[in-house]
């Protein structure tokens, strides 16, 4: 299928790689345009490869979504490259793990100052965007994951934000619901991606594997028997973001090849 985001601006967070690329290539391949947010004042390589390849629909900006300040600039920015924003990938988040004992205050802010604080008001100021520009078929996108559905001894700061976004999606479906506004959460499982090998590292020391062993061994866990890929979670959002999804709001849909039954 092609077009089903036609005359769609679709605004990511996180956009630079891992899911937020594959998905901000998605969103494109579909005819949306696009505004990718991520930290570093320049685009990624592979923003840069988007852009070269869709040169009138790809905008980037460099925002850090924890600083609240910088959203309304992201929006702003958003909106003078491709107008009214039709849906939000908030996407944009940060992993650290330590045994509970160790789980400390300090990673406790970090951790929740992106993934929750930075998540909510980044989708508040998009909401009341679309509020107030009455938008037709507005949506939003939250990533949240297969972490959030159950605690693990060793990410309880990320599990606990994870739980979070799901619970946000909820409340922010309800009270966007009289709008015409969906909002809905993709929860991932385990996805090849820059953030987990940062994850595989730091199970490596904490569990004394050898690098790489930890991903492998995710990877057999999962029902359908692999790792994801990025492009993976990309069609999921895809779908939310369309016309096809126009029925389902409040939702987290898990894509992760089976490792959560609901
Ligand atoms: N990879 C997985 O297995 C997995 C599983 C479940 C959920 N998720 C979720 O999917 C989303 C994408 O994860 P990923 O694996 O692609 O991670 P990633 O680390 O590869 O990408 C995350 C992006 O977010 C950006 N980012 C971080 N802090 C930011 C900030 N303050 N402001 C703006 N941008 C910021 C990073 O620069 C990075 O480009 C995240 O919400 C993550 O929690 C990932």
């Amino acid at each position: 299928m092609t077009d089903r985001l036609a005359q769609r601006h679709v605004l990511i967070t996180g956009a630079g790689g891992g899911i937020g690329l594959a998905i901000a290539e998605a969103c494109l391949a579909e005819g949306a345009r696009c505004t990718l947010a991520d930290r570093s004042a320049a685009p990624s390589d592979g923003v840069a490869r988007l852009q070269r390849k869709h040169p009138a629909d790809v905008a980037y900006v460099g925002v850090d979504v924890s600083d609240t300040a910088t959203v309304g600039g992201m929006l702003f920015a958003a909106q003078a490259a491709h107008g009214e924003i039709h849906t939000l990938v908030n996407n944009a988040a940060v992993f650290e793990m330590a045994p509970l004992l160790e789980s400390d205050e300090a990673s406790f802010d970090r951790l929740f100052a992106v993934n929750v604080k930075g998540l909510f008001f980044t989708m508040q100021r998009v909401l009341q965007h679309m509020v107030d520009t009455r938008v037709t078929g507005g949506s939003v996108i939250n990533m949240a994951s297969q972490a959030g559905r159950r605690g693990e001894a060793l990410v309880s700061h990320y599990c606990a934000t994870k739980a979070a976004v799901i619970s946000y999606t909820q409340s922010a479906a309800l009270a966007m619901a009289p709008h015409g506004i969906r909002v809905n959460a993709i929860s991932p499982g385990v996805v090849d991606t820059p953030m987990w090998n940062h994850v595989d590292a730091l199970f490596a020391r904490y569990q004394g594997l050898q690098p790489g062993e930890k991903k492998r061994q995710v990877g057999l866990e999962v029902p359908l028997g692999r790792m994801g890929t990025p492009a993976d979670i990309a069609g999921a959002a895809v779908f939310l973001a369309s016309d096809e999804a126009r029925y389902i709001t409040a939702q987290t849909l898990n894509v992760d090849g089976g490792n959560v039954m609901s």
